[in-house]
């Protein structure tokens, strides 16, 4: 077979240059579309590049026609809760706009095998319930929102025009390649690890914890967390599974193991092997309490294994990556 491109949304940012290298491992060709907005040009290693913005649909077009790509991994968007919060309409324009015009483009050119990052946030705050596949959705913030709408939007292009999708709801990613060659780099930076490794090496005075006084054993909140290698790895593995016709299918992507805030600065403080300077703050809008997963899905169906999700391997990767690598525009 000759060579097989695949075209990567967001390629230039933390999850999707992880997953070029993993396509190009696999023998695909990943092409790389961004607006550059929260992307890097650096990050940009493994295939070509092609810059553009998923909201002008003509940019959208000119990839398809100029690549012709088997299939579409989609992982640009907008991610950031609180952001969302206080700009809904960034979020519904950038992440439901931008997609169907992709979604659109893909169905155009019949590119029909699509694998879309969807996230846990689509489920809500549901205390005590396991959140697998078939939990019900109820996001408490716009970027829950917006990435349910395209999964119903996916949805609805199956039926029509029977476009095979594999939904990938991530829970919290972490980690980077142990290589180094692309890591975690967010201008302004909101996520919790990549956080305390600044505070542990003085780039900022303190990690603030954002509510104390959640119900759960530390008053923090709970989250599952999975590394970013096993979590594209098991992109290609859906990629496959969408080539050999297998269907349309959702996976939840966590390990089922929660973590509270103070566990991992707790963990972080070992494996730096330095004190993590915290301030105990104010809740942060749009948090849920706890998000873990309870399905096994993307194991049993997929063969998945995420074998590096333990938090000491998440922070050690992460910490090489923090102390190594940085992105330049
Ligand atoms: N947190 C702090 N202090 C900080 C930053 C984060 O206490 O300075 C806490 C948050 O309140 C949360 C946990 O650390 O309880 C994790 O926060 P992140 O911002 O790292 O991650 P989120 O859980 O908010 O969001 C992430 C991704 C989203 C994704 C979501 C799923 O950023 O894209 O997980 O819930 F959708």
């Amino acid at each position: 077979m000759g060579e097989q491109k695949v075209l990567v949304t967001g390629g230039a940012g933390y999850i999707g240059s992880h997953a070029c290298k993993a396509l190009k491992q696999a023998g695909f060709t990943p092409v790389t579309f961004d607006n550059l907005v929260t992307g890097w040009r650096d990050a940009v290693k493994f295939g070509p590049f092609e810059r553009g913005d998923l909201i002008n649909k003509s940019d959208v077009d000119r990839v398809f026609e100029e690549h012709a790509p088997v299939a579409v991994m989609h992982f640009a968007a907008l991610s950031q809760v609180g952001e969302s919060m206080q700009e809904p309409g960034l979020y519904w324009r950038n992440n439901v706009m931008g997609s169907l015009n992709l979604i659109q483009a893909a169905v155009e050119y019949g590119c029909i095998d699509f694998v879309f990052s969807s996230t846990c946030a689509t489920y809500g705050d549901q205390d005590g319930v396991v959140l697998d596949e078939d939990s019900s959705q109820h996001p408490i913030n716009a970027y829950g929102a917006s990435k349910r709408a395209v999964e119903n939007i996916l949805a609805d292009f199956r039926t029509a025009y029977r476009m095979n999708h594999v939904i990938f709801r991530y829970f919290n990613v972490a980690g980077a390649d142990p290589e180094a060659e692309v890591g975690e780099f967010h201008q302004p930076e909101t996520h919790l690890i990549p956080l305390i490794l600044d505070a542990v090496d003085g780039k900022r005075d303190a990690l603030t914890i954002f509510g104390t006084d959640y119900d759960t054993p530390d008053g923090t909140c709970i989250r599952d967390y999975v590394h970013v290698c096993d979590l594209v790895d098991v992109h290609v593995l859906g990629l496959k599974w969408l080539q050999v016709g297998r269907g349309s299918r959702v996976f939840n992507l966590g390990t089922g193991d929660g973590f509270s805030v103070r566990e991992v600065i707790d963990q972080a403080g070992h494996v730096t092997n330095r004190p993590v300077p915290i301030v105990e703050g104010a809740r942060r809008p749009g948090d849920c309490t706890k998000l873990v997963s309870g399905s096994s899905r993307a194991v049993s169906e997929l063969g998945w294994s995420a074998g590096r999700s333990n938090m000491k391997q998440m922070i050690t990767d992460a910490w090489r990556w923090h102390q190594n690598g940085a992105y330049t525009k």
